[in-house]
């Protein structure tokens, strides 16, 4: 990875051990970089924001990145870390379940219990070809293409 992502996601990593949410497990930060730098650039959404390291990856790569985060404290937290890298996508604080968010690529690393609520939601709101990039572990990130 370039300096300036190895560097957001270092400090990603670094500033949430500081918040406490039982719900925040990032994923494997080099195997995003690897699989978003594969995709054509599009109109991107991370479902499940937290530091927003993934949202900032994908702006770095020139993606129209923005992440939707249902912990006010990481939503905070992770627009005071993109900005202090110099990046500004939009982070909403709020529920993905609920927000509607007409995007090319959605990402998603959610608990194996929420699959099938998320995987349902992705194909009643998603425009058709998009793009779910759903994490079945830190490192295994799957798509699944709206037809
Ligand atoms: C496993 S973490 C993944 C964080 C980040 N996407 C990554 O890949 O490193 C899941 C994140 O989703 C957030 N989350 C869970 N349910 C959510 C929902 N319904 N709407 C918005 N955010 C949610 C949690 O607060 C947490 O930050």
């Amino acid at each position: 990875m370039p300096r300036l992502p190895a560097e957001l996601a270092a400090e990603g990593l670094r500033r949430a051990k500081a918040i406490e949410c039982f719900d925040f497990v990032p994923s494997n930060c080099c195997v995003v970089y690897a699989v978003l730098s594969a995709l054509p650039r599009a109109r991107l959404c991370e479902w499940g924001s937290g530091m927003g390291v993934v949202t900032g990856l994908a702006q770095t790569l020139g993606f129209d990145a923005r992440g939707i985060e249902i912990d006010p404290r990481l939503a905070a937290e992770s627009r005071r870390l993109l900005a202090d890298f110099g990046l500004a996508p939009k982070i909403t604080t709020g529920d993905y379940l609920q927000l509607n968010c007409p995007v090319d690529i959605y990402f998603t690393y959610c608990w194996p219990g929420q699959m099938s609520r998320v995987e349902e939601r992705f194909a009643v709101i998603a425009p058709d070809h998009a793009r779910l990039l759903i994490c079945h572990g830190a490192e295994d990130i799957r798509c699944r293409v709206k037809e």
